[in-house]
Formats: C-alpha cells, sequence, structure tokens
C-alpha cells in the first residue's frame, strides 16, 4: 500500500496568513454526543481528517445515517439500532471511547472495544467506567469490550473524576453526556476544564441540556427526558493554532492567524512571550513574530488552563534552537517523548530523564530522514524541518493527517517547501 512521505527543504521564513481549521477534538466528543438527540444534527464546519472520518465511520457503524451538504455534516440519529463500537473501528482511534456515555444513556446499553495501545503511553479507561458505575451502570469487561447495562436508567449521582495527574477529558465528555439524560441531578466534581469540553457542555445546551458550572471543575447537571437535535459551530482548534504558533518562532517570522482563539491559548501564549515572540490579539485571531532570537524558557504540562500537553512536542522542536537551556516536564502522558530521538537526528541536543527533558540550544538543526509516530510528535518534526538546512523526510504522515487538515497546502502558502509523495 503506497505511504505518503513529506520532504521538507529548509531553513523556510513564514509569512503571511493561515485560517485555522475548527477543533477535532471538541469535534469527536460533539459529533457522539448527536447520538443523545433522535434526529438530524448538523455540525458546520467539520474538519477534513482522518480521525473525523474513522468516528463517521463508528457512528454509521451504530444506524446512524451521515450526509454532507455545503461543507457542513448532517448527523440523522433518528435511528441507532447496533449498540456496539467494533474493535476494527475502535483500534484506529482512543476517541472511539466517546460513544461509551451516549449509546448507554440513549439505548440502555452498549458494547465498545476497549481503545488499543497508544504511542504516546498507557492510556487506562478506568475512570470512565467507574463514573457511569457511579450513575447505576452495569458494566464488565468481556473478550476485550466494555460491555454496559444502564440497569433500568442512569440516575444523576455525585461524582469524582479526579485521578492522580489531574482530571481526564474524555471521561469528562462521556460522563457529562450520559448525565444530561440519566434521573435527577448530577454533579462533576473535578470535570475537566479544557475548551473542548465546555464546548461540548455549549452544544448539549443548544441540545436542551440543563448543565450549570460550565467551564469549571464543577459541572451540575439536571437531567431531562430528551433532547432535540441541533445545528452547531464547532470552535478553532487551539492546538494546530499553537502549532503555527510555533511555526513562525522557529522560522523567525511573522504569522497572521485567522479563526484563532487567544483565550483558549494563554499558557501557549505566555511561554511563547517569555520566549522573546511577540503575539498580539487581532479579531477573530492574532499576529505573532519573532525577528530575533528564541530564549530559553522551562515549561511543563498541565490539565487546561496549564500548558497543554498537545503542544509540549512541538515548543520543544522550538527550543532546541533557544539561547540556553530548558527544562520540558511532561505531567498528562509521561512517555510522550517519541519525538526526542527524532529531533536529535536534527542535531538538537536533548536529554531524557524521566519525565523531563533538558535541552541545550542549538545553533542549527539539520536536515535528516525521520520518522513520525503519534499526531502532535509528528507535527514537531514538521515545525522542526521548516528551520532545520537542509532536506527532511518525515515517514508515516499518515499520523499528521490525522489531527492537521492540508497542513503542507497551509504552510506552502505562506513561504514553505514540502512536498508530499506517495511511496
Ligand atoms: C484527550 O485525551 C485528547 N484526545 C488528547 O489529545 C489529549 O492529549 C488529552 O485529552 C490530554 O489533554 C481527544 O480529545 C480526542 P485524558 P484523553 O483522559 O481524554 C489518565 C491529541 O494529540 N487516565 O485527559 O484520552 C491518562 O492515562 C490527543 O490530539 C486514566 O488514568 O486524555 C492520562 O495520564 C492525544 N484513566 C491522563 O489521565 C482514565 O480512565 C489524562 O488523560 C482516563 C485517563
Amino acid at each position: 500500500m503506497a505511504m505518503d512521505i513529506f520532504k521538507i527543504t529548509g531553513p523556510a521564513r513564514l509569512d503571511g496568513t493561515i485560517n485555522v481549521s475548527s477543533s477535532k477534538n471538541a469535534a469527536l466528543p460533539i459529533m457522539a454526543a448527536t447520538i443523545l438527540a433522535g434526529g438530524k444534527n448538523t455540525l458546520i464546519g467539520l474538519p477534513n481528517l482522518s480521525d473525523i472520518a474513522v468516528m463517521g465511520q463508528l457512528m454509521e457503524s451504530l444506524g446512524c445515517k451521515k450526509q454532507v451538504v455545503d461543507g457542513n455534516t448532517i448527523f440523522d440519529t433518528s435511528v441507532i439500532d447496533k449498540p456496539f463500537g467494533d474493535y476494527e473501528i475502535v483500534r484506529k482511534m482512543r476517541a472511539g471511547i466517546c460513544i461509551l456515555g451516549p449509546v448507554l444513556a440513549r439505548c440502555g446499553k452498549v458494547e465498545v472495544s476497549m481503545p488499543g495501545g497508544c504511542a504516546i503511553g498507557y492510556r487506562p479507561v478506568d475512570i470512565h467506567v467507574r463514573g457511569l458505575q457511579e450513575m447505576g451502570a452495569k458494566i464488565e469487561l468481556k473478550n476485550g469490550y466494555i460491555v454496559a447495562h444502564s440497569n433500568g436508567g442512569l440516575k444523576g449521582a455525585n461524582i469524582f473524576l479526579g485521578g492522580a495527574f489531574g482530571s481526564s477529558v474524555l471521561a469528562t465528555a462521556n460522563i457529562l453526556s450520559a448525565a444530561v439524560l440519566a434521573k435527577g441531578k448530577t454533579i462533576i466534581e473535578y470535570a475537566a476544564c479544557e475548551p473542548e469540553i465546555t464546548d461540548l457542555a455549549n452544544c448539549l445546551v443548544k441540545m436542551g441540556a440543563k448543565i450549570t458550572g460550565i467551564g469549571s471543575p464543577q459541572l451540575t447537571i439536571h437531567g431531562v427526558k430528551e433532547l432535540k437535535p441541533v445545528e452547531y459551530k464547532i470552535i478553532p482548534d487551539r492546538i494546530e493554532a499553537g502549532t503555527f504558533l510555533c511555526a513562525a518562532a522557529i522560522t523567525r517570522g511573522k504569522l497572521k492567524l485567522k479563526n484563532c482563539r487567544l483565550d483558549h491559548l494563554w499558557a501557549a501564549v505566555n511561554k511563547l512571550r517569555s520566549m522573546n515572540v511577540r503575539i498580539d490579539e487581532i479579531e477573530d485571531g492574532c499576529e505573532v513574530e519573532c525577528d530575533s532570537h528564541i530564549d530559553a524558557t522551562d515549561l511543563t504540562t498541565l490539565p487546561y488552563p496549564g500548558f497543554p500537553t498537545d503542544l509540549q512536542a512541538q515548543f520543544m522542536a522550538c527550543l532546541s534552537l533557544a539561547r540556553g537551556n530548558s527544562v520540558v516536564t511532561e505531567k498528562i502522558f509521561e512517555d510522550r517523548f517519541m519525538h526526542v530521538p527524532e529531533l536529535t537526528r536534527m542535531s538538537a541536543n536533548l536529554r531524557k530523564e524521566g519525565p523531563h527533558v533538558i535541552i541545550s540550544g542549538v545553533e542549527k538543526l539539520t536536515g535528516a530522514p525521520v520518522m513520525a509516530s503519534d499526531l502532535r510528535a509528528s507535527a514537531a518534526l514538521v515545525v522542526a524541518a521548516l528551520a532545520a538546512h537542509g532536506e527532511t523526510i518525515i515517514n508515516r504522515v499518515y499520523h499528521i493527517d490525522r489531527g492537521y487538515e492540508k497542513i503542507e497546502e497551509k504552510l506552502n502558502a505562506v513561504g514553505a517547501k514540502i512536498q508530499r509523495l506517495s511511496i
């Protein structure tokens, strides 16, 4: 089977305007949540990504009908007659677990394959299961599947969703989606506060759900009998935007990002400003410029509003060229460092010690053949390759296609030299 690679020739200086796409990670649980309201739901501007296509396939396998009209996607969820998330689909994308709460609430039962292994580390689903059990669901693990029954209907409960690391984003999505149709009141304590969860909650409210505390770690939900289908526009992708901010910084470039919400990106913006990168808010977006050097800084990934783990790799690429030493600490997924050996192949000076990477800034990165391993690690390789001298070949570009819409077209339009080749 042919596989795409990127051939990137650097160094480039980026200059121009990029439109940020809608958020993949907001779209996935919202797509699943349309199952809660039988009828035609319209999602506006879903990004054209392979993860979104896989979720569409999963929804269709449940009985839902999908149609694209004028760039908007209609999910007709009138009939959900196969409450079954097949291993063959869910193994391709962990976010398949998003159907657990909505299908259980709608159909009273569901079987979903346990998500498979993942390049960014061990990712259990115990919090999803525990939250639903506290609402009265009977759940067992059978032959690699989570088999859940609502046991006569889910009931509101007080649910503490924290783990050793903080909150869980998709567990919050699942419990919140299940609670909106449960009998009585649910309080989710230690809910994830990521903008993608806020977007899901706003969409559910538009469908008729009763939720207060949106955006905070305590969500209160008063269950309703039914929800109505919705027309909803997904928020801009803060991680795609953050990746372009890094691309501007590392190339000493100047970009205008449109459809970008800086209020979702304060931790990253604050870091970049401390790295000598100028960022100004403008209507519907921002301007970013780095006209001299990058300064070193330390950063630690944390749940929102802390620094996002999904931008750790891209920042590491920038810090590889900074003046001085930086320490990057990963607190969400402790093994999320697949980019470290690859960036080292491009002459970065990195030393991994447990959950920390110590970065000694170098004068110059050099092009090299490298391997994309997961979505954000691959994005970091693109960012590094833009600044690297010579040619970088990135293999396994399908990882990038999971979460970045036409990344080579967007970057080439502002001065990058990226060729997509099929080998
Ligand atoms: C979401 O994954 C995102 N995925 C990830 O984006 C993101 O990295 C992550 O949140 C953290 O921000 C989507 O939105 C589709 P978690 P999720 O549950 O919800 C532990 C990307 O590149 N945990 O918040 O699966 C877990 O191991 C991706 O776009 C448990 O222990 O992440 C981790 O240490 C990849 N038990 C921590 O919680 C559980 O039941 C946070 O994970 C669930 C999670």
